[in-house]
C-alpha cells in the first residue's frame, strides 16, 4: 500500500493543491492527514472540500477544534486566536460538523496517526525532544506514529529503549526499530524551509519519504492581509518559520 501524509495546512489554498498535484505522481492509494486543515490563511472551506474529495482519513488538529468550538480560543496565541476567529466567521454549518466529528487518533494495523503526541492526544502537547518522544514511545503500540503539529518534520527513532534524531529524507524502516515521523506542515512550515511538505509512506518497500515542493505564496499573502489578519501570518510563509 502507498500512503500520501501531510498535515497542518492551515486553510493555504495555494500549498494544499501543489501538495495534492504532487501527490497525483506517486501512485498513491490511500491518503492520511493529520490535522489543522484550518487556521491562519483564509481558504478553509475549500481546504476542507478538497481533502474530503481524497476520501482520506482524518484526525484532528487543535485549530480544527478551535475553529469548531470544541476548543476554547484561550488555548492559542494571539494571532492564532484572530485567524481563528475570523474561520469561524466564514466556515459553512456542514464545515463545523465535519472539524467536530474529527477522531483525535486513529489505529491502523502497523502506524498510528496523531496530531500532537500519544498518552494524553487532547492536550495536543508539542512532540519536540527527546523526552516528549519517550512519552509517546512508552504508549505506542505500533512500529510507526506518524504526527504533526510542530510544523517541522524529522523522526525519533527508538531501538531498545535509545531514541535518537534524524531528518526524514528517505527512511528505510527496519524491524526492530519504532519511529515517530513528523510529516511536517503543507500550509506553514517552520523549519526555515518556505516549501509545502508531505509524506508518502510504501508499506511493501518499507519506506517512508519525505517530499518538499515549491507554491507561489503571493496570492496567499494577498488574501491574508486582504482579510485584515495579523501581517505576521502573511510574511513568515516565505520565511518558513
Ligand atoms: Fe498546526
Amino acid at each position: 500500500m502507498r500512503y500520501g501524509i501531510f498535515s497542518d495546512i492551515h486553510s493555504n489554498f495555494e500549498a494544499l493543491s501543489v501538495v495534492l498535484d504532487s501527490l497525483k505522481d506517486e501512485r498513491i492509494e490511500r491518503y492520511l492527514c493529520i490535522g489543522d486543515i484550518v487556521g491562519y490563511c483564509t481558504n478553509p472551506s475549500e481546504c476542507i472540500r478538497m481533502v474530503k474529495d481524497l476520501s482520506p482519513v482524518v484526525v484532528a488538529g487543535n485549530h480544527d477544534y478551535g475553529a469548531c468550538a470544541k476548543l476554547d480560543l484561550k488555548y492559542f496565541v494571539p494571532h492564532a486566536k484572530e485567524a481563528l476567529q475570523w474561520t469561524q466567521g466564514v466556515l459553512a454549518k456542514s464545515d463545523v460538523d465535519f472539524l467536530a466529528g474529527l477522531p483525535l487518533v486513529h489505529n491502523e494495523e502497523n502506524f498510528v496517526l496523531v496530531h500532537g503526541s500519544l498518552g494524553n492526544p487532547q492536550e495536543f502537547y508539542y512532540l519536540n525532544n527527546f523526552e516528549e518522544a519517550d512519552r509517546t514511545f512508552s504508549v505506542l503500540e505500533k512500529q510507526v506514529c506518524f504526527v504533526g503539529h510542530t510544523h517541522r518534520p524529522g523522526v525519533f527513532v527508538e531501538r531498545e529503549g535509545e531514541i535518537f534524531h534524524k531528518a526524514v529524507g528517505v527512511l528505510e524502516l527496519e524491524a526492530h526499530k519504532r519511529y515517530i515521523v513528523n510529516v511536517g506542515s503543507v500550509g506553514q512550515p517552520r523549519d526555515g524551509d518556505s516549501r509545502a511538505c508531505f509524506v508518502v509512506y510504501d508499506t511493501e518497500a518499507k519506506t517512508i519519504e519525505l517530499k518538499r515542493v515549491e507554491y507561489n505564496l503571493k496570492p496567499t499573502q494577498e488574501k491574508i492581509l486582504n482579510a485584515g489578519l495579523p501581517k505576521f501570518l502573511a510574511m513568515r510563509l516565505a520565511q518558513g518559520k
